[in-house]
């Protein structure tokens, strides 16, 4: 029943997921970062179907996806200077731009901001798409709180259960080749400000706005930018150095505990890449776990370098920490 109900769900065409969108349907779209669930952004009813779908509290403002810079001037009063810099350099990408939100922009995208945040992702078929229609809103589409998707299997564990074939998809583009979500700049202030480190390196913003570039630390100024997220259910325990794993791993084992290590890799893209999926497969896998007894687990990350998509990796793990084992 539910291996037929998820084979229905999935979709490999381009034009049948737009279809799907301009009839008020959810499809969950391939983007270079993660899975999205999409909605047709002038589809009211579709909008709040996403926040139910997802378990989302209202209010916290969702990412609107087009495909092409050209038409971000349909949704915003001003593309100021750093703003044009950073979407030159990095559109299509892994980059969302806050901005002065135009009139066209529903209240339930923004959570009544005076701002939107807009993005070009860049995967052949989600562009495909966003040429068929005026434009997404597209959040991770994990359950709220949860670990995000970068595969189709990803998606369909969290959400199958909540999408209705025939009139929901999941579009199939394959794994996510980021990994992490699109880094967020606020152009909205002087100087711009990262809200949350992605995608693409912030050195890299910082270099492209020549250090004009305000901290990146400090209270976040978005809802939704909460310390606990990205959660597995297992306790999830971090540390800085290979020495400190060693020891860490040790101290639990002594203690009974059945420790599942979250590998880190040299290169900082594979770390990247895979991090999601590993957070999954150690939050799932139930090898030597002969009694069914789930709380004896626990899952030991080695944070990377803060450097790089480190700053993404090290933000996301230590969200994950602070909402794992049904902490929140
Ligand atoms: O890579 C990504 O950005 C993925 C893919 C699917 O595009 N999307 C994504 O969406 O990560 P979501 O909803 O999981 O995270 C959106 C984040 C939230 O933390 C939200 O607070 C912030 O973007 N955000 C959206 N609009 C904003 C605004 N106007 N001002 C400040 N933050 C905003
Ligand atoms: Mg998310």
């Amino acid at each position: 029943m539910t291996a037929h109900r998820d084979a229905d769900l999935v979709i490999d065409d381009p034009v049948r997921a737009a279809t799907l969108l301009r009839s008020g349907g959810l499809v969950a779209l391939p983007t270079e970062t993660v899975y999205g669930l999409a909605a047709d952004v002038t589809d009211h009813v579709a909008i709040e179907r996403v926040f139910d779908v997802k378990g989302r509290p209202r209010g916290h403002p969702l990412i609107l996806h087009v495909a092409s810079p050209e038409r971000v001037g349909d949704w915003v009063t001003d593309v100021p200077d750093a703003a044009s810099i950073l979407a030159e350099r990095c559109w299509p990408g892994p980059l969302t731009l806050v901005l002065p939100r135009g009139p066209r922009v529903p209240d339930s995208v923004t959570g009544g901001r005076a701002t939107v945040g807009i993005r070009v992702p860049a995967h052949p078929m989600t562009t495909a798409v966003l040429e068929r229609v005026d434009g997404v809103v597209a959040p991770s589409a994990n359950r709220f709180g949860r670990v995000s998707p970068t595969s189709v299997t990803h998606v369909l564990n969290d959400l199958a259960d909540r999408l209705v074939p025939g009139r929901d998809a999941v579009l199939d583009g394959g794994d996510c080749p980021v990994g992490v979500e699109s880094t967020i700049v606020d152009c909205t202030v002087d100087p711009p400000q990262v809200l949350r480190p992605g995608g693409i390196p912030t050195e890299d913003v910082h270099r492209l706005l020549e250090g004009r570039l305000g901290p990146t630390s400090g209270p976040s100024r978005a809802s939704g930018m909460l310390v606990a997220h990205y959660a597995p259910r297992r306790p999830l325990h971090l540390v800085e150095h290979d020495a400190d794993l060693e020891r860490e791993v040790e101290r639990l084992r002594s203690a009974g505990r059945r420790v599942h290590v979250l590998a880190d890799e040299s290169d900082l893209v594979v770390t990247a890449r895979e991090l999601y999926r590993r957070l999954r497969t150690a939050d799932d896998d139930n090898n030597n776990n002969d009694n069914n007894d789930d709380d004896n687990d626990v899952i030991v990350a080695r944070l990377p370098p803060p450097h790089g998509l480190g700053h993404a990796v090290r933000d996301r793990l230590s969200k994950a920490a602070a909402g794992s084992g049904g902490r929140t």
